[in-house]
């Protein structure tokens, strides 16, 4: 079933995967939208600003809820299990749903590193992904000196499959990226 955007429902129940579940951001979510964009390389790579202020991440979090109804994705808030804490951000974009596949883009605030929330998160995010029939394939774009995401994306199923080079700018230089990809029916 599509909605009049061309874009599945958002899930009626929240994705989860061990320490992770996956739900709308709420206002009270600012803090960590506030941490994020401290981080230097978020805001290179998304739309978040660099050092939001309060208000700044007000607006974030607004368009973030804003992207399914627009039709553009889904953007979920990634809380901790255990308390609703929210502690990043994982989204699924790039919606070429004609050809069967969509893109996965994640963030944990610095703070709440280290406890594989991001591969958890994507594990919670593909079985999500599993449930519209036609998606085949997620992709995620990693640059190759971005380990933890690299080992994150490998946790959760992905294999690596290219190099692109000089695939797209970042920072005002062009940059490569990894491919990796996770397809249905050959979970890892
Ligand atoms: C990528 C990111 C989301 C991972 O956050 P996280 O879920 O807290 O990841 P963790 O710190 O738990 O690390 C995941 C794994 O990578 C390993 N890892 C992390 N940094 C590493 C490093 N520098 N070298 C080797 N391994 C590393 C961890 O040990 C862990 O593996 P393990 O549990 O088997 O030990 C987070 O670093 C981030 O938000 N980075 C900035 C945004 C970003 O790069 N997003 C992805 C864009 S493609």
């Amino acid at each position: 079933m599509e909605t009049t955007t061309g874009i599945p429902p958002w899930p009626s129940a929240e994705p989860q995967y061990a320490n992770v579940r996956l739900r709308a951001f709420r206002d009270t979510d600012v803090g960590m939208a506030m941490e994020l964009a401290q981080d230097k390389y978020v805001p290179t790579v998304g739309s978040l600003p660099a050092r939001a202020s309060h208000g700044q991440a007000l607006e974030w979090l607004e368009q973030q809820r804003q992207r399914h109804a627009a039709g553009t994705g889904f953007s979920f808030a990634v809380a901790d299990a255990e308390t609703d804490r929210c502690v990043g951000q994982i989204g699924l974009w790039g919606w070429e749903l004609q050809h069967g596949r969509a893109q996965a883009g994640y963030g944990i605030m610095p703070t709440a590193r280290g406890h594989r929330f991001a591969a958890n998160a994507l594990r919670a995010l593909l079985e999500f992904a599993w449930t519209i029939p036609e998606l085949h394939r997620v992709e995620a774009y990693i640059e190759p000196w971005n380990t933890a995401s690299i080992r994150s994306a490998e946790l959760a199923g992905f294999a690596q499959e290219g190099l692109l080079r000089s695939y797209m700018e970042i920072s005002g230089q062009r940059r490569d990226l990894l491919i990796y990809g996770a397809v249905r029916g050959h979970e890892g």
